[in-house]
Protein backbone atom coordinates (compact mmCIF):
# COMPACT_ATOMS: atom_id res chain seq x y z
CA UNK A 1 0.00 0.00 0.00
CA UNK A 2 1.59 3.47 -0.47
CA UNK A 3 0.61 6.52 0.89
CA UNK A 4 -1.56 8.06 -2.32
CA UNK A 5 -4.51 5.26 -1.81
CA UNK A 6 -3.58 4.87 1.80
CA UNK A 7 -7.38 7.09 2.27
CA UNK A 8 -9.38 5.22 0.11
CA UNK A 9 -7.95 1.49 0.95
CA UNK A 10 -10.42 -0.47 3.37
CA UNK A 11 -8.93 -1.05 6.83
CA UNK A 12 -7.11 -4.10 6.96
CA UNK A 13 -8.85 -6.58 9.58
CA UNK A 14 -5.75 -6.62 12.06
CA UNK A 15 -7.40 -10.40 13.71
CA UNK A 16 -6.70 -11.52 9.91
CA UNK A 17 -2.51 -10.58 9.32
CA UNK A 18 -0.03 -13.43 10.52
CA UNK A 19 0.86 -11.06 13.02
CA UNK A 20 -2.17 -11.23 15.26
CA UNK A 21 -1.84 -14.88 14.73
CA UNK A 22 1.69 -14.99 15.65
CA UNK A 23 0.69 -12.66 19.15
CA UNK A 24 -2.09 -14.62 19.81
CA UNK A 25 0.20 -17.98 20.11
CA UNK A 26 2.78 -15.57 21.76
CA UNK A 27 0.31 -14.75 24.72
CA UNK A 28 -0.68 -18.12 25.46
CA UNK A 29 3.56 -18.76 25.75
CA UNK A 30 4.49 -15.89 27.20
CA UNK A 31 5.57 -17.56 30.74
CA UNK A 32 7.48 -15.70 33.99
CA UNK A 33 7.14 -12.41 35.71
CA UNK A 34 8.86 -8.69 35.00
CA UNK A 35 10.59 -9.62 38.13
CA UNK A 36 12.51 -12.78 36.72
CA UNK A 37 12.97 -10.79 33.04
CA UNK A 38 14.29 -7.92 34.52
CA UNK A 39 16.62 -10.88 36.85
CA UNK A 40 17.43 -12.55 33.22
CA UNK A 41 18.54 -9.55 31.14
CA UNK A 42 20.48 -7.00 32.89
CA UNK A 43 19.89 -4.68 29.72
CA UNK A 44 16.11 -5.08 29.89
CA UNK A 45 15.53 -0.93 31.24
CA UNK A 46 18.15 0.03 28.13
CA UNK A 47 16.92 -2.05 25.99
CA UNK A 48 13.42 -0.77 26.80
CA UNK A 49 14.22 2.81 27.36
CA UNK A 50 13.69 5.05 24.28
CA UNK A 51 14.33 9.23 23.88
CA UNK A 52 11.51 11.11 21.73
CA UNK A 53 12.71 14.96 21.04
CA UNK A 54 13.25 16.08 25.05
CA UNK A 55 10.96 12.86 26.30
CA UNK A 56 12.47 9.64 28.02
CA UNK A 57 10.22 6.82 27.78
CA UNK A 58 11.02 3.50 29.78
CA UNK A 59 8.57 1.02 28.98
CA UNK A 60 10.34 -1.52 29.90
CA UNK A 61 8.12 -1.93 32.61
CA UNK A 62 5.25 -3.60 30.22
CA UNK A 63 4.10 -6.92 30.29
CA UNK A 64 6.29 -7.22 27.26
CA UNK A 65 9.71 -9.27 25.80
CA UNK A 66 11.78 -8.04 22.69
CA UNK A 67 9.48 -10.88 20.49
CA UNK A 68 6.64 -8.88 21.54
CA UNK A 69 7.58 -5.51 20.14
CA UNK A 70 8.95 -7.66 17.50
CA UNK A 71 5.54 -9.19 16.31
CA UNK A 72 3.60 -5.88 17.41
CA UNK A 73 6.11 -3.70 14.78
CA UNK A 74 5.16 -6.80 12.40
CA UNK A 75 1.24 -6.18 13.39
CA UNK A 76 1.78 -2.10 11.84
CA UNK A 77 3.48 -3.53 8.96
CA UNK A 78 0.89 -5.50 8.17
CA UNK A 79 -2.40 -3.13 8.87
CA UNK A 80 -0.40 -0.33 7.00
CA UNK A 81 0.01 2.10 10.01
CA UNK A 82 3.29 3.88 8.21
CA UNK A 83 1.49 4.50 5.01
CA UNK A 84 -1.33 5.85 7.08
CA UNK A 85 0.63 7.82 8.48
CA UNK A 86 2.38 9.59 5.51
CA UNK A 87 -1.12 9.95 4.13
CA UNK A 88 -1.67 12.05 6.89
CA UNK A 89 0.75 14.23 7.18
CA UNK A 90 0.48 14.53 2.64
CA UNK A 91 -2.88 15.85 3.44
CA UNK A 92 -4.79 12.72 2.19
CA UNK A 93 -8.64 12.61 3.10
CA UNK A 94 -8.18 9.96 5.39
CA UNK A 95 -11.29 11.04 7.74
CA UNK A 96 -12.66 9.13 5.43
CA UNK A 97 -16.81 9.72 7.12
CA UNK A 98 -16.54 13.67 7.02
CA UNK A 99 -14.21 13.29 3.41
CA UNK A 100 -11.81 15.52 5.19
CA UNK A 101 -7.74 16.04 5.51
CA UNK A 102 -6.24 15.74 8.93
CA UNK A 103 -3.16 18.58 9.04
CA UNK A 104 -3.14 19.29 12.74
CA UNK A 105 0.24 18.48 11.83
CA UNK A 106 0.57 21.53 9.52
CA UNK A 107 -0.30 23.83 11.87
CA UNK A 108 2.92 23.59 14.08
CA UNK A 109 5.32 23.53 10.39
CA UNK A 110 8.11 26.19 11.43
CA UNK A 111 8.15 29.51 8.62
CA UNK A 112 10.35 28.48 5.90
CA UNK A 113 9.52 24.39 5.90
CA UNK A 114 10.40 23.25 2.48
CA UNK A 115 8.18 21.93 0.29
CA UNK A 116 5.29 24.22 1.14
CA UNK A 117 1.98 22.06 1.39
CA UNK A 118 -0.44 22.89 -0.99
CA UNK A 119 -3.77 20.79 0.07
CA UNK A 120 -7.30 20.80 -2.02
CA UNK A 121 -5.83 23.79 -3.75
CA UNK A 122 -5.43 25.03 -0.61
CA UNK A 123 -1.72 26.63 0.47
CA UNK A 124 -1.89 25.48 4.11
CA UNK A 125 1.65 27.19 5.29
CA UNK A 126 0.70 30.27 4.12
CA UNK A 127 -2.62 30.42 5.61
CA UNK A 128 -1.44 29.08 9.21
CA UNK A 129 1.37 31.80 9.22
CA UNK A 130 -1.17 34.46 8.37
CA UNK A 131 -3.45 33.63 10.91
CA UNK A 132 -0.83 33.29 13.81
CA UNK A 133 0.49 36.89 13.06
CA UNK A 134 -3.01 38.23 13.14
CA UNK A 135 -3.21 36.08 16.41
CA UNK A 136 -0.18 37.39 17.91
CA UNK A 137 -0.54 40.91 16.99
CA UNK A 138 -3.62 41.17 18.85
CA UNK A 139 -1.91 39.28 21.59
CA UNK A 140 0.48 41.79 21.72
CA UNK A 141 -1.95 44.82 21.84
CA UNK A 142 -3.93 43.13 24.41
CA UNK A 143 -0.64 42.41 26.65
CA UNK A 144 1.02 45.68 25.99
CA UNK A 145 -2.54 47.96 27.23
CA UNK A 146 -2.57 49.08 22.99
CA UNK A 147 -5.61 46.68 23.19
CA UNK A 148 -8.41 48.62 25.71
CA UNK A 149 -11.78 48.02 26.52
CA UNK A 150 -14.46 50.57 25.89
CA UNK A 151 -14.16 52.86 28.58
CA UNK A 152 -10.17 52.61 27.85
CA UNK A 153 -9.23 50.17 30.71
CA UNK A 154 -6.51 48.06 29.68
CA UNK A 155 -7.72 44.11 29.71
CA UNK A 156 -6.91 42.28 33.07
CA UNK A 157 -8.87 38.63 32.71
CA UNK A 158 -9.61 36.86 29.32
CA UNK A 159 -12.76 34.98 29.96
CA UNK A 160 -12.36 31.42 26.85
CA UNK A 161 -16.06 30.62 25.92
CA UNK A 162 -15.79 26.86 24.52
CA UNK A 163 -16.63 23.50 25.02
CA UNK A 164 -14.95 20.40 24.34
CA UNK A 165 -12.04 20.84 22.04
CA UNK A 166 -12.64 24.69 22.18
CA UNK A 167 -12.10 24.45 25.89
CA UNK A 168 -10.22 21.43 27.50
CA UNK A 169 -6.52 21.92 25.31
CA UNK A 170 -6.48 25.88 26.29
CA UNK A 171 -7.73 25.12 29.81
CA UNK A 172 -4.98 22.34 30.53
CA UNK A 173 -1.87 24.26 28.64
CA UNK A 174 -2.95 27.59 31.04
CA UNK A 175 -2.78 25.34 34.03
CA UNK A 176 0.38 23.87 32.81
CA UNK A 177 2.04 26.47 32.15
CA UNK A 178 0.97 29.21 34.36
CA UNK A 179 3.61 30.34 35.81
CA UNK A 180 4.41 31.98 32.65
CA UNK A 181 0.90 34.24 32.29
CA UNK A 182 1.81 38.18 32.09
CA UNK A 183 1.68 40.25 35.34
CA UNK A 184 -1.73 41.11 35.78
CA UNK A 185 -3.59 38.83 32.99
CA UNK A 186 -5.29 36.25 33.83
CA UNK A 187 -7.32 33.66 31.86
CA UNK A 188 -10.28 32.16 33.07
CA UNK A 189 -12.70 29.42 30.33
CA UNK A 190 -16.60 29.00 30.99
CA UNK A 191 -17.95 25.72 28.74
CA UNK A 192 -20.81 24.26 30.52
CA UNK A 193 -24.56 24.97 29.89
CA UNK A 194 -25.11 24.65 33.78
CA UNK A 195 -25.46 28.37 34.65
CA UNK A 196 -23.61 28.25 37.63
CA UNK A 197 -20.52 28.16 35.14
CA UNK A 198 -21.25 31.50 33.80
CA UNK A 199 -22.39 32.83 37.30
CA UNK A 200 -19.46 31.64 39.44
CA UNK A 201 -16.52 32.63 36.66
CA UNK A 202 -18.18 36.35 35.82
CA UNK A 203 -19.19 37.03 39.43
CA UNK A 204 -16.23 38.91 40.59
CA UNK A 205 -15.15 40.11 36.97
CA UNK A 206 -14.89 44.20 36.00
CA UNK A 207 -16.26 43.88 32.77
CA UNK A 208 -14.50 47.35 32.00
CA UNK A 209 -11.17 44.53 31.69
CA UNK A 210 -12.50 41.58 30.65
CA UNK A 211 -11.99 40.35 27.14
CA UNK A 212 -14.25 37.30 26.08
CA UNK A 213 -13.23 34.97 23.57
CA UNK A 214 -15.95 33.07 21.92
CA UNK A 215 -14.24 29.57 20.79
CA UNK A 216 -15.83 27.30 18.27
CA UNK A 217 -14.69 25.48 15.71
CA UNK A 218 -18.61 25.03 14.09
CA UNK A 219 -19.99 27.80 15.74
CA UNK A 220 -23.01 26.10 16.58
CA UNK A 221 -22.56 24.42 19.97
CA UNK A 222 -25.80 25.30 21.73
CA UNK A 223 -23.41 25.29 25.24
CA UNK A 224 -21.36 27.91 23.73
CA UNK A 225 -23.90 30.01 21.84
CA UNK A 226 -26.00 30.17 24.95
CA UNK A 227 -22.95 31.12 27.33
CA UNK A 228 -22.03 33.88 24.84
CA UNK A 229 -25.35 35.78 24.78
CA UNK A 230 -25.70 35.17 28.78
CA UNK A 231 -21.49 36.55 28.94
CA UNK A 232 -22.37 39.64 26.11
CA UNK A 233 -25.88 40.52 28.52
CA UNK A 234 -23.70 39.93 31.35
CA UNK A 235 -21.04 42.55 30.15
CA UNK A 236 -23.24 45.12 28.45
CA UNK A 237 -25.63 45.21 31.82
CA UNK A 238 -22.33 45.64 33.96
CA UNK A 239 -20.69 48.35 31.68
CA UNK A 240 -24.07 50.34 31.72
CA UNK A 241 -23.57 50.24 35.74
CA UNK A 242 -20.29 50.85 36.03
CA UNK A 243 -19.70 53.35 33.35
CA UNK A 244 -22.04 55.56 32.01
CA UNK A 245 -21.31 55.13 28.44
CA UNK A 246 -22.37 57.30 25.48
CA UNK A 247 -24.74 55.46 22.96
CA UNK A 248 -21.78 55.18 20.81
CA UNK A 249 -19.91 53.84 23.22
CA UNK A 250 -22.75 51.05 23.71
CA UNK A 251 -22.12 50.55 19.94
CA UNK A 252 -18.45 49.64 20.31
CA UNK A 253 -18.81 47.29 23.73
CA UNK A 254 -19.18 44.31 21.71
CA UNK A 255 -16.27 44.94 19.29
CA UNK A 256 -13.93 46.10 21.89
CA UNK A 257 -14.95 42.84 24.50
CA UNK A 258 -15.70 39.80 22.18
CA UNK A 259 -13.54 38.30 20.02
CA UNK A 260 -13.99 35.10 18.16
CA UNK A 261 -12.08 31.61 17.04
CA UNK A 262 -13.91 29.71 14.22
CA UNK A 263 -14.07 28.04 11.11
CA UNK A 264 -17.41 29.53 10.35
CA UNK A 265 -16.43 33.45 9.97
CA UNK A 266 -19.88 34.11 8.33
CA UNK A 267 -21.74 32.27 11.56
CA UNK A 268 -19.22 34.36 13.98
CA UNK A 269 -20.58 37.70 12.24
CA UNK A 270 -24.01 36.61 12.31
CA UNK A 271 -24.21 36.20 16.66
CA UNK A 272 -22.93 39.71 15.96
CA UNK A 273 -18.78 40.02 16.38
CA UNK A 274 -17.12 41.87 13.50
CA UNK A 275 -15.44 39.75 11.41
CA UNK A 276 -11.57 41.69 11.79
CA UNK A 277 -12.35 40.41 15.23
CA UNK A 278 -12.23 37.34 14.59
CA UNK A 279 -9.55 34.10 14.02
CA UNK A 280 -10.18 31.15 11.77
CA UNK A 281 -9.04 27.44 11.25
CA UNK A 282 -9.99 25.24 9.01
CA UNK A 283 -12.02 22.10 8.54
CA UNK A 284 -8.64 19.82 8.30
CA UNK A 285 -8.04 20.85 12.05
CA UNK A 286 -10.58 17.96 14.67
CA UNK A 287 -11.75 19.87 17.40
CA UNK A 288 -9.75 17.92 19.94
CA UNK A 289 -6.56 18.79 17.77
CA UNK A 290 -7.04 22.20 17.80
CA UNK A 291 -5.30 23.57 20.82
CA UNK A 292 -2.28 24.36 18.43
CA UNK A 293 -4.81 26.42 16.08
CA UNK A 294 -6.08 29.99 16.55
CA UNK A 295 -8.38 27.90 19.30
CA UNK A 296 -5.17 28.66 21.53
CA UNK A 297 -5.75 32.76 21.02
CA UNK A 298 -6.50 33.07 24.83
CA UNK A 299 -2.91 31.29 25.52
CA UNK A 300 -1.11 33.34 22.78
CA UNK A 301 -2.50 36.25 24.78
CA UNK A 302 -2.06 35.11 28.44
CA UNK A 303 1.32 33.31 28.41
CA UNK A 304 2.55 35.42 25.04
CA UNK A 305 3.31 34.54 21.53
CA UNK A 306 6.40 33.58 22.37
CA UNK A 307 5.46 30.57 24.83
CA UNK A 308 2.99 30.01 22.20
CA UNK A 309 5.80 29.64 19.29
CA UNK A 310 8.03 27.37 21.83
CA UNK A 311 4.93 25.22 22.44
CA UNK A 312 4.24 24.66 18.41
CA UNK A 313 7.80 24.29 18.23
CA UNK A 314 7.42 21.03 20.64
CA UNK A 315 4.33 19.44 18.63
CA UNK A 316 6.70 20.09 15.60
CA UNK A 317 9.60 18.17 17.01
CA UNK A 318 7.59 15.39 18.23
CA UNK A 319 5.89 15.22 14.78
CA UNK A 320 8.94 14.94 12.77
CA UNK A 321 10.06 11.79 15.18
CA UNK A 322 6.86 10.13 14.96
CA UNK A 323 7.23 10.86 10.83
CA UNK A 324 10.83 9.71 10.82
CA UNK A 325 11.97 7.68 13.46
CA UNK A 326 12.22 3.81 12.63
CA UNK A 327 9.92 1.52 13.75
CA UNK A 328 11.88 0.35 16.28
CA UNK A 329 12.75 4.02 18.13
CA UNK A 330 9.32 5.97 17.12
CA UNK A 331 8.05 6.45 20.67
CA UNK A 332 4.07 6.97 19.72
CA UNK A 333 4.59 3.86 17.55
CA UNK A 334 5.31 1.71 20.25
CA UNK A 335 3.01 3.58 23.06
CA UNK A 336 0.51 2.62 20.44
CA UNK A 337 1.25 -0.53 19.84
CA UNK A 338 1.72 -1.62 23.66
CA UNK A 339 -1.93 -0.19 24.21
CA UNK A 340 -3.39 -2.74 21.71
CA UNK A 341 -1.14 -5.53 23.35
CA UNK A 342 -2.94 -4.44 26.66
CA UNK A 343 -6.51 -3.98 25.40
CA UNK A 344 -6.50 -6.38 22.58
CA UNK A 345 -4.34 -9.50 24.22
CA UNK A 346 -4.10 -8.71 28.17
CA UNK A 347 -7.90 -7.42 28.33
CA UNK A 348 -7.11 -4.28 29.94
CA UNK A 349 -10.26 -1.70 29.47
CA UNK A 350 -9.27 0.91 30.93
CA UNK A 351 -5.84 3.30 31.16
CA UNK A 352 -4.49 5.67 33.79
CA UNK A 353 -2.61 9.14 33.14
CA UNK A 354 -0.61 9.95 36.26
CA UNK A 355 1.10 12.75 36.01
CA UNK A 356 3.74 13.99 39.04
CA UNK A 357 3.13 17.53 38.46
CA UNK A 358 0.61 19.65 39.82
CA UNK A 359 0.48 21.68 36.73
CA UNK A 360 -0.40 18.91 34.92
CA UNK A 361 -3.83 18.43 36.52
CA UNK A 362 -6.49 19.00 33.75
CA UNK A 363 -3.80 16.70 31.26
CA UNK A 364 -5.82 13.31 31.74
CA UNK A 365 -9.40 15.43 31.00
CA UNK A 366 -7.42 16.43 27.92
CA UNK A 367 -6.35 13.24 27.08
CA UNK A 368 -10.34 11.59 27.87
CA UNK A 369 -11.39 13.78 25.14
CA UNK A 370 -8.43 13.27 22.58
CA UNK A 371 -8.72 9.80 23.00
CA UNK A 372 -11.98 8.63 23.54
CA UNK A 373 -13.68 10.69 21.27
CA UNK A 374 -11.19 10.06 18.63
CA UNK A 375 -11.39 5.63 19.11
CA UNK A 376 -14.29 5.11 21.30
CA UNK A 377 -15.63 3.60 18.38
CA UNK A 378 -17.61 0.39 17.13
CA UNK A 379 -17.22 0.32 13.81
CA UNK A 380 -14.15 0.70 10.95
CA UNK A 381 -13.59 3.82 8.52
CA UNK A 382 -15.23 1.49 5.89
CA UNK A 383 -18.64 1.18 7.74
CA UNK A 384 -17.56 -2.53 8.62
CA UNK A 385 -18.00 -3.80 12.36
CA UNK A 386 -14.58 -3.43 14.34
CA UNK A 387 -13.30 -6.91 14.69
CA UNK A 388 -11.93 -6.21 18.06
CA UNK A 389 -11.99 -4.20 21.52
CA UNK A 390 -11.04 -0.53 20.77
CA UNK A 391 -10.56 2.03 22.58
CA UNK A 392 -9.85 2.21 26.05
CA UNK A 393 -11.55 4.30 29.00
CA UNK A 394 -8.73 7.37 30.19
CA UNK A 395 -8.46 8.38 33.38
CA UNK A 396 -6.04 9.92 35.84
CA UNK A 397 -5.26 12.45 38.78
CA UNK A 398 -1.95 13.96 39.43
CA UNK A 399 0.57 12.08 41.70
CA UNK A 400 0.45 11.78 44.51
CA UNK A 401 -3.36 12.92 45.10
CA UNK A 402 -4.14 9.61 42.87
CA UNK A 403 -2.00 7.19 45.42
CA UNK A 404 -4.19 7.97 48.34
CA UNK A 405 -7.28 7.64 46.22
CA UNK A 406 -7.54 5.16 43.21
CA UNK A 407 -4.10 3.48 43.38
CA UNK A 408 -5.22 0.82 45.81
CA UNK A 409 -7.08 -0.83 43.05
CA UNK A 410 -4.13 -0.35 40.09
CA UNK A 411 -1.58 -2.35 43.04
CA UNK A 412 -4.03 -5.52 44.43
CA UNK A 413 -7.56 -4.79 42.25
CA UNK A 414 -8.55 -7.80 39.61
CA UNK A 415 -8.65 -5.86 36.57
CA UNK A 416 -5.34 -5.11 35.03
CA UNK A 417 -4.98 -1.02 34.86
CA UNK A 418 -1.85 -0.21 32.40
CA UNK A 419 -0.46 3.72 33.81
CA UNK A 420 1.81 5.87 32.58
CA UNK A 421 3.45 8.02 34.61
CA UNK A 422 5.06 11.16 33.86
CA UNK A 423 7.44 13.14 35.74
CA UNK A 424 10.25 16.26 35.51
CA UNK A 425 13.26 16.44 36.91
CA UNK A 426 13.36 19.53 38.09
CA UNK A 427 10.52 21.15 39.66
CA UNK A 428 8.67 24.52 38.78
CA UNK A 429 9.01 25.56 42.28
CA UNK A 430 11.95 23.74 44.23
CA UNK A 431 10.94 24.21 48.06
CA UNK A 432 12.28 22.44 50.98
CA UNK A 433 11.39 20.75 54.40
CA UNK A 434 14.49 21.85 55.90
CA UNK A 435 17.15 20.03 54.43
CA UNK A 436 14.64 17.88 52.47
CA UNK A 437 14.23 18.65 48.89
CA UNK A 438 10.41 18.51 48.47
CA UNK A 439 10.53 17.22 44.86
CA UNK A 440 13.06 14.67 45.54
CA UNK A 441 10.21 13.45 47.86
CA UNK A 442 7.99 13.65 45.31
CA UNK A 443 9.87 12.01 42.72
CA UNK A 444 10.65 9.44 45.42
CA UNK A 445 7.09 8.52 45.22
CA UNK A 446 7.17 8.30 41.41
CA UNK A 447 10.11 6.06 41.12
CA UNK A 448 8.40 3.72 44.22
CA UNK A 449 4.96 3.35 42.65
CA UNK A 450 6.39 1.96 39.07
CA UNK A 451 8.63 -0.22 41.09
CA UNK A 452 5.75 -1.65 43.17
CA UNK A 453 3.44 -1.78 40.44
CA UNK A 454 5.79 -3.91 38.72
CA UNK A 455 7.41 -6.33 41.21
CA UNK A 456 4.85 -6.49 43.78
CA UNK A 457 5.54 -8.34 47.39
CA UNK A 458 5.86 -11.79 47.72
CA UNK A 459 4.08 -13.46 50.15
CA UNK A 460 7.84 -14.79 51.85
CA UNK A 461 9.18 -11.44 51.74
CA UNK A 462 5.59 -10.43 53.96
CA UNK A 463 6.15 -13.28 55.80
CA UNK A 464 9.91 -11.97 56.64
CA UNK A 465 8.87 -8.95 57.73
CA UNK A 466 6.83 -10.94 60.47
CA UNK A 467 3.48 -11.05 59.17
CA UNK A 468 1.66 -14.42 59.41
CA UNK A 469 -1.76 -15.98 58.53
CA UNK A 470 -4.47 -14.75 56.78
CA UNK A 471 -3.00 -10.61 56.70
CA UNK A 472 -0.38 -12.08 54.49
CA UNK A 473 -2.62 -12.38 51.64
CA UNK A 474 -3.67 -9.36 52.33
CA UNK A 475 -0.49 -7.46 52.64
CA UNK A 476 0.95 -9.12 49.46
CA UNK A 477 1.20 -7.79 45.53
CA UNK A 478 1.45 -9.86 42.52
CA UNK A 479 3.38 -7.17 40.65
CA UNK A 480 2.99 -7.76 36.77
CA UNK A 481 1.25 -4.67 36.43
CA UNK A 482 2.38 -2.57 33.12
CA UNK A 483 3.54 1.08 33.60
CA UNK A 484 5.01 3.51 30.91
CA UNK A 485 7.35 5.61 32.57
CA UNK A 486 7.80 9.15 31.14
CA UNK A 487 10.64 11.95 32.14
CA UNK A 488 11.72 14.81 30.97
CA UNK A 489 14.26 17.64 31.68
CA UNK A 490 11.07 20.33 32.93
CA UNK A 491 7.84 21.19 32.14
CA UNK A 492 8.03 23.25 29.91
CA UNK A 493 5.91 24.98 26.61
CA UNK A 494 7.88 22.88 24.17
CA UNK A 495 7.36 19.83 26.24
CA UNK A 496 4.21 20.14 26.71
CA UNK A 497 4.04 20.71 23.10
CA UNK A 498 5.50 17.09 22.97
CA UNK A 499 3.35 15.38 24.98
CA UNK A 500 0.48 16.75 23.66
CA UNK A 501 1.37 15.28 19.97
CA UNK A 502 2.56 11.90 21.47
CA UNK A 503 -0.72 11.26 22.82
CA UNK A 504 -2.04 12.24 19.40
CA UNK A 505 0.42 10.26 17.43
CA UNK A 506 -0.44 6.91 20.02
CA UNK A 507 -4.07 7.86 19.44
CA UNK A 508 -3.46 7.83 15.79
CA UNK A 509 -1.79 4.24 15.57
CA UNK A 510 -4.03 2.21 17.61
CA UNK A 511 -7.29 3.50 15.65
CA UNK A 512 -5.40 2.25 12.25
CA UNK A 513 -4.35 -1.06 13.93
CA UNK A 514 -8.19 -1.09 14.95
CA UNK A 515 -9.44 0.33 11.50
CA UNK A 516 -10.94 3.17 13.10
CA UNK A 517 -11.63 6.88 11.78
CA UNK A 518 -10.43 8.85 14.85
CA UNK A 519 -11.12 11.57 13.56
CA UNK A 520 -15.06 11.66 13.32
CA UNK A 521 -17.35 11.75 16.24
CA UNK A 522 -21.18 10.62 15.39
CA UNK A 523 -21.49 9.35 18.70
CA UNK A 524 -22.26 12.80 19.89
CA UNK A 525 -25.13 13.50 17.69
CA UNK A 526 -28.06 10.92 19.26
CA UNK A 527 -28.10 13.21 22.94
CA UNK A 528 -27.13 16.60 21.19
CA UNK A 529 -30.34 16.27 19.27
CA UNK A 530 -32.90 14.75 21.78
CA UNK A 531 -31.74 17.40 24.25
CA UNK A 532 -33.41 19.49 21.56
CA UNK A 533 -36.16 17.44 21.26
CA UNK A 534 -36.59 17.14 24.75
CA UNK A 535 -36.98 21.04 25.63
CA UNK A 536 -41.27 21.24 25.27
CA UNK A 537 -41.10 18.13 27.84
CA UNK A 538 -38.99 20.23 29.96
CA UNK A 539 -40.37 23.34 29.97
CA UNK A 540 -43.78 21.43 30.60
CA UNK A 541 -45.93 20.62 28.10
CA UNK A 542 -48.08 17.57 29.01
CA UNK A 543 -48.67 16.04 25.68
CA UNK A 544 -44.53 15.80 25.19
CA UNK A 545 -44.23 14.30 28.31
CA UNK A 546 -46.59 11.99 28.01
CA UNK A 547 -45.05 10.75 24.58
CA UNK A 548 -41.72 10.49 26.32
CA UNK A 549 -40.63 6.46 27.68
CA UNK A 550 -41.90 6.36 30.95
CA UNK A 551 -38.51 6.85 32.87
CA UNK A 552 -37.67 9.74 30.69
CA UNK A 553 -40.97 11.24 31.35
CA UNK A 554 -40.95 10.41 35.33
CA UNK A 555 -37.55 12.29 36.12
CA UNK A 556 -38.78 15.10 33.95
CA UNK A 557 -41.84 15.12 36.06
CA UNK A 558 -40.40 14.98 39.25
CA UNK A 559 -38.10 18.46 37.86
CA UNK A 560 -41.64 20.05 37.62
CA UNK A 561 -42.63 19.43 40.59
CA UNK A 562 -39.49 19.93 42.74
CA UNK A 563 -38.22 23.29 40.41
CA UNK A 564 -38.20 26.30 42.28
CA UNK A 565 -38.70 29.54 40.73
O1 LIG B 1 -19.89 17.52 20.40
C1 LIG B 1 -18.55 17.17 20.33
C2 LIG B 1 -17.76 18.28 19.72
O2 LIG B 1 -18.10 18.42 18.38
C3 LIG B 1 -16.27 18.11 19.90
O3 LIG B 1 -15.71 17.29 18.95
C4 LIG B 1 -15.81 19.51 19.83
O4 LIG B 1 -14.51 19.65 20.33
C5 LIG B 1 -16.86 20.18 20.69
O5 LIG B 1 -18.05 19.52 20.37
C6 LIG B 1 -17.02 21.66 20.49
O6 LIG B 1 -17.34 21.96 19.17
P1 LIG B 1 -17.18 23.43 18.61
O7 LIG B 1 -15.75 23.82 18.70
O8 LIG B 1 -17.66 23.35 17.19
O9 LIG B 1 -18.05 24.33 19.43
Amino acid sequence: MTASNAASSAPVDPTSTAAWEALEAHDLELTGSLREWFDADPDRAERFSLEAADLHVDLSKNLITPETMELLQRLAREVGVEQRRDAMFAGEHINTTEDRAVLHTALRRPVGTPDALVVDGQEIDRDVQATLRRVYDFANAVRSGQWTGVTGKPIRTVVNIGIGGSDLGPVMVYEALRPLAQDGLEARFISNIDPTDVYATTEDLDPETTLVIVASKTFTTLETLTNARLVRQWLLSGLRENAALTPEQEREAVAKHFVAVSTALDKVEAFGIDPDNAFGFWDWVGGRYSVDSAIGTVLAVVLGPEVFEELLSGFHAMDEHFRTAPAEANVPLLMGLINVWNVNFLEAETHAVLPYSQYLHRFPAYLQQLTMESNGKSVRWDGSTAATETGEVFWGEPGTNGQHAFYQLIHQGTRIVPADFIAFATPNHALADGDQDVHELFLANFFAQTKALAFGKSAEEVRAEGTEGPLVAAREFSGDRPTTSIMAPKLTPSVLGQLIALYEHITFVQGVVWGINSFDQWGVELGKQLAKDLGAAVAGDDAAIGSEDSSTASLIRYYRSHRES
